[in-house]
């Protein structure tokens, strides 16, 4: 992928050395399905599949960005960073807004941002919830940092890049995929309090392999779902603090205060907090086995966690179940669940590794048997956080 990059820099500028590399992972999320904006746990885990950016510093306040993937290309001078369009005035293109929200995000904070000529692109399916947005603007911060000389404490990095994705391309995510893509560790995954930040890293099971099961479908709904979902957490918390003052957001709400103020919201609206309520526990029960090694109970956490988002959450769908009831029925699936927003994307699951090959053909057969779709089954590895470097 490095080499691949750095072949398509000297393809798009021919008569420059490349002077940086960057590379941050995409992720999966074991555990903690929309838990992030709720000021709750997750659980997720860098993954082997990475965006690269291999750029060159230059004096002059413009940023050249070529995607490899699409083969698109824009300009931008520093100074129209804030207006949002390219040398020529024409609004930027969505991929685009990832990188140049970085800038805008950094030089808000007042960090040095140079002037680059840059080619990025990887091999992060996009579109299927391994989160290849957060690794770009991750990449993004982590060459700025490298090139600018400063130095941020790394979960800031991650906020950066969050502020840039909320703010610059208009996507109100949480912080657990740019979190993840920072500071991931191989044979880990990150166990973070999405409110304060506190993070530790926690073993993966030994003699497990991760399978992302991608169902190749994506649903248009997904952001306004999302969105929805969003506001709809917001409004429960509204509610059940007119009894509960001391409840900032649905992480502060035990079950039992749910259920005893159940009248305050409605059917919908007590879904929703249920499913956050009872997921932020799952994660700490899952550390909890994971530091035991004890890869059924986590498997076992991934099945109802899977089944509260499509009963209770509503983020699931037709191709996502499919997939995982695929997974629950093979004898080497510890467990399985829809990871990232839902709404199409991939499932993620956890595997015997002794049963892996058996495991992909029957998901894959199956899959295929029930929706008619060539899905794409892939084993990953857990990896390091994002890196920069001179070259
Ligand atoms: C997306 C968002 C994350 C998180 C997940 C759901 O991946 O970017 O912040 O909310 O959905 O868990």
């Amino acid at each position: 992928m490095r080499d691949a990059l750095l072949r398509a820099f000297r393809r798009a500028f021919p008569d420059i050395e490349p002077t940086h590399i960057s590379r941050a992972p995409g992720r999966v999320n074991l555990l903690g399905a929309h838990t992030d904006y709720n000021e709750g746990y997750v659980l997720p885990v860098a993954i082997d599949r990475a965006v690269y950016v291999v750029a060159a510093a230059s004096d002059e306040p413009l940023l050249e960005l070529v995607a490899a993937d699409i083969g698109e290309r824009v300009a931008v001078r520093l100074a129209d960073l804030e207006a949002g369009h390219d040398v020529e005035g024409s609004p930027l293109p969505r991929w685009a807004r990832y990188p140049v929200g970085v800038a805008w995000a950094l030089l808000g904070r007042g960090l040095a941002v140079w002037g680059i000529r840059a080619v990025f692109g990887g091999d992060v399916p996009i579109g299927s919830g391994l989160s290849s947005s957060a690794a770009v603007e991750v990449a993004f911060a982590a060459l700025w940092q490298e090139i600018g000389g400063w130095e941020l404490p790394s979960s800031e990095l991650a906020k950066l890049a969050r502020l840039a994705e909320n703010e610059y391309v208009g996507v109100g995510c949480g912080i657990m995929d740019q979190f993840a893509s920072v500071h991931g560790r191989a044979g880990h995954a990150i166990l973070l309090d999405s409110r304060s930040l506190e993070w530790e890293s926690v073993p993966l099971p030994p003699g497990t392999i991760i399978v992302v099961a991608d169902t190749r479908t994506h649903h248009e709904l997904a952001s306004s779902e999302y969105n929805t979902r969003v506001r709809q957490c917001h409004e429960a918390v509204r509610r059940l603090s007119e009894r509960l003052p001391g409840i900032r957001a649905l992480r502060d709400l035990t079950p039992e205060a749910l259920e005893r103020n159940r009248d305050l919201l409605d059917d919908t609206l007590y879904a929703r907090a249920r499913h956050v309520v009872d997921e932020n526990r799952r994660v700490l029960e899952a550390v909890e086995a994971l530091r035991r090694g004890d890869a059924a109970t986590v498997g076992d956490l991934m099945k109802r966690s899977h089944i509260s988002s499509r009963d209770l959450y509503e983020t699931s769908c037709e191709e996502l179940d499919a997939m995982w009831e695929a997974a629950i029925e093979h004898p080497a699936c510890y467990g399985a669940r829809l990871t990232g927003a839902g709404f199409g994307g991939a499932t993620v699951n956890l595997v015997l590794a002794e049963g892996l090959d058996d495991f992909v053909a029957h998901i894959r057969a199956r899959y295929r048997g029930k929706t008619g779709i060539e899905p794409a089954i892939i084993p990953v590895e857990s990896a390091d956080g994002a890196w920069a470097s001179a070259l």
